[in-house]
């Protein structure tokens, strides 16, 4: 009797390891930061590439191009879908044109208060473009330190 059972025991435990062996090794979890929509980043772009292959900062209309492009050869992505791994994507590896992105692209990216985003847009509107980070300077409101802070994440020209 006891044989038997030791046999069972060693059946299973083969089928368990043939099982994990046919999964593969669990994937490594991805570097894509936290925020809404990442679990449908890793469901609808983890099918061809690995996530690993996310990365940078780009402005929302670059991250839609490239989604489009992505769908385009095959990606398995609903309307919504698109919708929330752009989202995902212009916020938590976002860039901003601070001459032409909305002012909630502006507030997220940037990390900033919403009267100091609404404060960019109006000094844009009324002033002209921005040319470089110093001129942000002179918007009233904003603090300058926040935006030095995350001056990668800007940009003063393209889409
Ligand atoms: C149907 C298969 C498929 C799916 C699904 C897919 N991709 Fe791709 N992806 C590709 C292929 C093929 C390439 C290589 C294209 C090339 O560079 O020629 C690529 C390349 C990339 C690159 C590197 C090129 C670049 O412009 O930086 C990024 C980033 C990328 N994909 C992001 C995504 C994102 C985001 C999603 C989810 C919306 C996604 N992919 C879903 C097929 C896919």
């Amino acid at each position: 009797m006891k044989r038997v059972i030791e046999s069972a025991l060693c059946v299973y435990s083969l089928a368990v390891a043939s099982l994990a062996a046919v999964a593969g090794p669990a994937p490594a979890p991805a570097e894509l930061p936290p925020g809404p929509g990442r679990n449908t980043v890793v469901r609808v772009c983890g099918d061809c590439h690995g996530v690993d292959l996310i990365e940078g900062r780009r402005t929302r209309s670059q991250w839609r191009e490239l989604v489009e492009d992505m769908v385009s050869r095959g990606a398995n992505a609903s309307e919504d879908d698109t919708k929330a791994v752009i989202n995902y994507l212009a916020t938590a590896l976002g860039r901003v044109n601070v001459n032409k992105a909305s002012e909630s692209d502006i507030e997220t990216v940037l990390e900033l208060a919403s009267p100091e985003a609404a404060a960019i847009v109006s000094y844009r509107t009324t002033a002209g473009d921005f040319k470089s980070i110093d001129d942000l300077k002179n918007v009233p409101g904003l603090d300058f330190s926040k935006v030095e802070a995350k001056k990668d994440r800007i940009t003063f020209a393209g889409q």
